[in-house]
């Protein structure tokens, strides 16, 4: 089959390796020509782990290509792919599906012969109807089928996610285009990964669906984490004893800072509009969205209240800064809350993140450190805002005689109370009491 991606950010980029990986001709395009001619000289704008070789050996075997004309690409594919970004609009939460429609136009005029456009982006419940309105309208003979084909990826372990996943939603009624998406993803039926064919506006809600419910279960976890400190209980073992329950599952239920990355605060947002819109307000995601924005405000608090609430002219350590492991990307982080607010209370931040190197220009008066020793040296306090495997198994003697005063705040439970006391630190953690 013959693919064209339209952008490369990160589901394009990693869905185009993939697919070229399953064998497919595949060619990625986007309108930023510094980022084609970095790619083409095989350097990855993102850190995505295994994506460089991947990348590196389908270009080298001749199947995957990149460009930033989308004319030749897409008048010979068979399925044209939308996986432009759809950020939320400034000001309404609303997605901004501007980059979406212009990908519409552009494809409307290229097409040659029967041709699925495919949504990738996450775009609200209707949006498939749109790009078909604008593709008819610009190219009112152009023989095409809109399919919503929503991701699931995870930042850090997408090439995983997108050879091994749990499923693939579909959303179509039409048959040639369910014949094509059904070749694209054959590889995968081998596997016997089960495939969802469902109407297009379904297959949009669903994912909106899965990243709130996703967001809700953190968010769940996180207010029995609050409710643990104050009865005495412990989060983890809480989180064990219900997760080992088939209908509940043991997946995301750490507890931690809040959760922050590229998709679930846009995409918790979008739904609270379109359902505010629909007039079927989602009450449950609507608080879900105050409880996490809120949780990532209070988190500095913690550190103060080891600190004996003041931390004033204190020197505190910390250690990453990413929204998760993994990953370089920064969008939405926990840290770009608590880093913030421990500045504004008096306190002087010095850093270290293996990847989030965007850090730099997003925190501004921080001290950014070469490596976990470095950050922890000399500081009051030590906080463990993401957990990097790095950070997992830290020499603690020497971590405990660099710092000025043995505290640490872990923010994601990284390590064992009891561990921690013997060894002489003051330690706080979340939700075990
Ligand atoms: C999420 C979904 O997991 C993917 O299925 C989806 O495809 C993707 O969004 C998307 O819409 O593109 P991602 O944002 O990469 O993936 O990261 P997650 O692993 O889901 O983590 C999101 C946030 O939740 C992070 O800040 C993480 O630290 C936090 N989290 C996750 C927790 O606090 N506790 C958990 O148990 C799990």
């Amino acid at each position: 089959m013959r693919v064209a991606m339209i952008g490369t950010g990160y589901v394009g980029l990693v869905s185009g390796a993939c697919f070229a990986d399953f064998g497919h001709d595949v060619c990625c395009i986007d309108k930023d020509a510094r980022k084609i001619e970095r790619l083409k000289a095989g350097e990855i704008p993102i850190f995505e782990p295994g994506l460089d070789a991947l990348v590196e050996r389908n270009v080298r075997e001749g199947r995957l290509s990149f460009s930033v004309q989308a004319d030749e690409a897409v008048r010979s594919a068979d399925a044209v792919f939308i996986a432009v970004g759809t950020p939320s609009r400034r000001g309404d939460g609303y997605a901004d599906l501007s980059y979406v429609h212009a990908a519409a136009e552009e494809i409307a005029g290229l097409m040659d012969g029967f041709t699925v456009v495919v949504t990738k982006s996450t775009v609200p419940v209707g949006t498939g109807d749109e790009i078909e309105a604008i593709i008819r309208k610009a190219n009112p003979n152009a023989d095409f089928a809109v399919v919503s084909n929503p991701e699931f990826l995870r930042e850090g372990a997408a090439i995983e996610d997108f050879k091994r996943p749990d499923r693939i939603v579909v959303g179509t009624e039409d048959e040639r285009a369910r014949a094509v998406m059904n070749e694209l993803y054959r590889p995968l039926f081998l596997n016997e990964t089960p495939i969802v064919f469902t109407g297009r506006r379904t297959s949009e809600l669903i994912k909106y669906a899965a990243n709130a419910f996703l967001a809700l279960k953190i968010t769940f976890i996180n207010e029995i984490a609050d409710l643990c400190e104050a009865v005495g209980a412990d989060v983890q073992q809480v989180a064990r004893g219900i997760g080992l329950d088939k209908r509940i599952g043991n997946k995301f239920l750490n507890a931690g800072p809040g959760y922050g990355g590229s998709c679930f605060p846009k995409d918790t947002i979008a739904l609270v509009r379109t359902a505010q819109d629909a007039g079927t307000p989602v009450r449950l995601i609507e608080t879900t969205v105050e409880i996490n924005d809120a949780r990532k405000k209070a988190m500095a608090g913690r550190v103060a209240d080891v600190l004996e609430g003041d931390l004033n002219g204190k020197t505190i350590g910390v250690l990453g800064l990413t929204f998760k492991p993994n990953t370089d990307d920064m969008r939405d982080a926990p840290s770009l809350d608590i880093v913030p607010a421990l500045q504004a209370m008096g306190a002087t931040v010095q850093a270290f993140d293996p990847e989030g190197h965007e850090a730099r220009q997003m925190l501004a008066g921080v001290d950014f450190k070469a490596g976990p020793y470095e950050a922890v040296e000399g500081a009051d306090a030590v906080v463990i805002i993401t957990e990097w495997d790095q950070f997992r198994a830290l020499d603690l003697d020497r971590v405990k005689q660099l710092m000025k005063s043995p505290n640490v705040v872990d923010l994601r439970n990284i390590y064992r109370p009891d561990d921690m006391k013997a060894r002489g630190f003051r330690y706080s953690s979340i939700g075990r009491g």
